[in-house]
């Protein structure tokens, strides 16, 4: 498959250019995401087969393991093709009980973009997303100091473009008076919409909106509407939840996670369904 042949064709964040969908790849570390994948052999292919099927960007964190992902992306992709994109996400740590505590203070920062940049063999990161709020979603508060932080790096070279994620209106607002982003990465899908209002202003603006949770997260979306719609169209609840979510608005990216290539090929395959009007105004409902 190429690259315009993937579902949902392309999009630009800032000067880069990358397929709509894309790869999550959160789920290759162990068990909530930390330590080593249990198959680090099937880890490595499904970040191969997602090069190969012409998906080019690629959504990491050094939180993620902590650093275990990052490391297998390198192992699976380096040198990477100049098309393929890999993005990152700093703010966060992990502790030994696998939380996320915050590490948004400016040496912390620094450390993460500079860790990254190594784990994954760049000189110069293509996209770094600023996590705020914590697990259970956005806290409101200022980002000017963690965010002039990222903002200096970038002036010094070593980021090229820059995001927030989990991140309300007000931090969104505030990370632009900074300066500029390419994307906001939040959670959101087919039955948790919170940010509907937000997707459309950072359409108009040309900004990306990249679902985290696209298939539910860690509960797998289950919905009798979505998998009547999906029964009805002979396809899986998955790739109805995809197709919804490239259909919703042209400026929304896809990093759906797996660790099986079967499902990553079958993610890809089912994210070009065209869904009818009838079908949209069914699914709609589902988050209402
Ligand atoms: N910014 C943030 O705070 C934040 C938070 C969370 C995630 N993220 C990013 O968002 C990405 C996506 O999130 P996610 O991976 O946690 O959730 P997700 O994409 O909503 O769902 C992944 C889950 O769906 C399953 N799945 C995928 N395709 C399937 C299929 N065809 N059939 C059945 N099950 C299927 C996977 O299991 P299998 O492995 O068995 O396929 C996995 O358990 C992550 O990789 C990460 O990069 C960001």
């Amino acid at each position: 498959m190429s690259i315009s042949s993937l579902p949902g064709g392309t999009w630009t964040l800032g000067d880069l250019t990358v397929t709509r969908f894309g790869y999550g790849a959160m789920q290759l570390a162990g068990p909530w995401v930390m330590g080593p994948p249990a198959d680090r052999d099937g880890a490595l292919a499904v970040l191969r087969e997602a090069a190969g099927l012409g998906i080019t960007h690629i959504d990491t964190s050094g939180a993620y393991g902590p650093h275990v992902t990052n490391e297998l992306i390198r192992e699976a992709l380096h040198p990477y093709p100049e098309t393929l994109h890999v993005v990152t996400k700093v703010g966060a740590n992990r502790d030994a009980q696998g939380g996320w505590p915050p590490a948004r203070d400016p040496e912390s920062l620094r450390r993460a973009v500079h860790t990254d940049r190594e784990n994954l063999g760049v000189e110069v990161l293509d996209l770094v997303n600023l996590r705020l709020g914590n697990a259970e979603g956005t806290v409101p508060g200022s980002l000017a100091e963690a965010f002039e932080t990222l903002a200096e790096l970038q002036q010094q070279g070593v980021i090229r473009h820059l995001g927030v994620s989990n991140a309300t209106d007000d931090q969104i607002a505030e990370a632009q008076s900074i300066a500029p982003i390419v994307c906001v990465q939040n959670m959101y899908n087919l039955a948790y919409r919170q940010d509907d209002k937000l997707i459309d202003t950072l359409a108009e603006q040309g900004i990306a909106y990249v679902p985290f949770f696209p298939l539910g997260g860690f509960s797998p979306l289950q919905s009798s509407a979505l998998s009547a719609v999906a029964a009805r169209l002979g396809s899986t609840p998955m790739s109805v939840a995809l197709a919804w979510l490239l259909q919703r608005s042209p400026n929304i990216l896809l990093i759906p996670g797996t660790s099986s290539v079967a499902h990553l090929r079958e993610n890809v395959a089912g994210a070009g369904l065209e869904l009818s009007a009838e079908d949209l105004a069914e699914l709609d409902r589902i988050g209402g």
